[in-house]
């Protein structure tokens, strides 16, 4: 992991890793078969923009990814929605072999596995070529059947809704595959059918100090405004100017 600096919030206390664990620690580790928790991850500037250039990326620093490859390390499922795998390109190693270790050492396997949501199975087969571990694909019934053939020889290729994913038939195909820790890497259409679902049980959010302007979205799309959700704040903490915020939904 990269050796940037990270305290809690007034404080100027250097958090090693362990700490750093802890602090993200999950809340709660569901029994085995009940619904996984759901933990997403964002990042976004100031002024809401959830990218610059069309990617998360740009907005990031050596904090972000320092969480940002923490979380992954604690995690035993990385959901992420097509449009991120397309945008950011998710070929390749999840984790360093150092993770990798660490992982091992805590009793976990040394990749976290990965799933795909995708309603129309568009995927670059070099996401599945590459991938560490056999990705599965959450999709429709009314996705290409076509796709869905070709998908299965790379891929476990599950239905868990009708036109699109539906969050609630994706836990339970989750919790039967016995994952329980789900880290979401988003993107925000992903994030906003989970937030109409009612499934988010966390968000942590890097707020990076910057200001983009421009017509970049925000971290949730799609979904209708229905109330407001009382989030519970877990920590602050901070590295230099950026923010990384730690909420809880209930
Ligand atoms: N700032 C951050 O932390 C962050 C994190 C992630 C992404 N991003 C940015 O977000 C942008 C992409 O936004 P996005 O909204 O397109 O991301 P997304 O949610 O990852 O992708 C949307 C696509 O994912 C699939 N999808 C998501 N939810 C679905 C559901 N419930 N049912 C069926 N399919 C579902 C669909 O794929 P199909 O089209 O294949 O059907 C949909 O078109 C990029 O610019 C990326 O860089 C930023």
């Amino acid at each position: 992991m990269s050796a940037a600096v990270i305290t809690a919030a007034g404080s100027k206390k250097e958090l090693d890793d362990g700490q750093l664990l802890d602090a993200y620690a999950w809340d709660t580790v569901p029994d085995a078969g009940s619904r996984p928790c759901f933990r997403f991850n964002f990042i976004t500037s100031v002024d809401g923009a959830v990218s610059f250039n069309g990617r998360s990326g740009e907005l990031g620093n050596d904090a972000d990814r320092r969480v940002f490859a923490l979380l992954r390390s604690t995690a035993d499922l990385i959901l992420v929605g097509a449009g991120t795998v397309r945008a950011e390109g998710y070929a390749g190693e999840l984790l360093s072999v150092q993770a990798q270790s660490e992982r091992r050492r805590r009793g976990l396997t040394a990749h976290p596995g990965i799933a795909v949501v995708s309603a129309s199975l568009h995927l670059d087969p070099e996401f599945f070529r590459q991938a560490p571990v056999r990705p599965l694909v959450l999709t429709a019934a009314a996705a290409p059947e076509s796709r869905r053939r070709a998908l299965e020889r790379v891929a476990d290729v599950v239905v868990a809704g009708a036109r699109t994913v539906d969050p609630g038939q994706a836990a339970a195909v989750l919790a039967r595959r016995g994952h329980r820790r789900v880290l979401c890497e988003g993107g925000p259409q992903l994030f906003g059918s989970f937030q109409a679902a009612g499934l988010v049980d966390e968000l942590c959010l890097t707020l990076a100090p910057v200001f983009t302007a421009g017509a970049a979205g925000r971290i949730t799309a799609g979904a209708p405004e229905t109330r407001l959700e009382p989030l519970r704040l877990k920590h602050v903490l901070c590295s230099g100017d950026t923010l990384l915020l730690r909420y809880c939904t209930a």
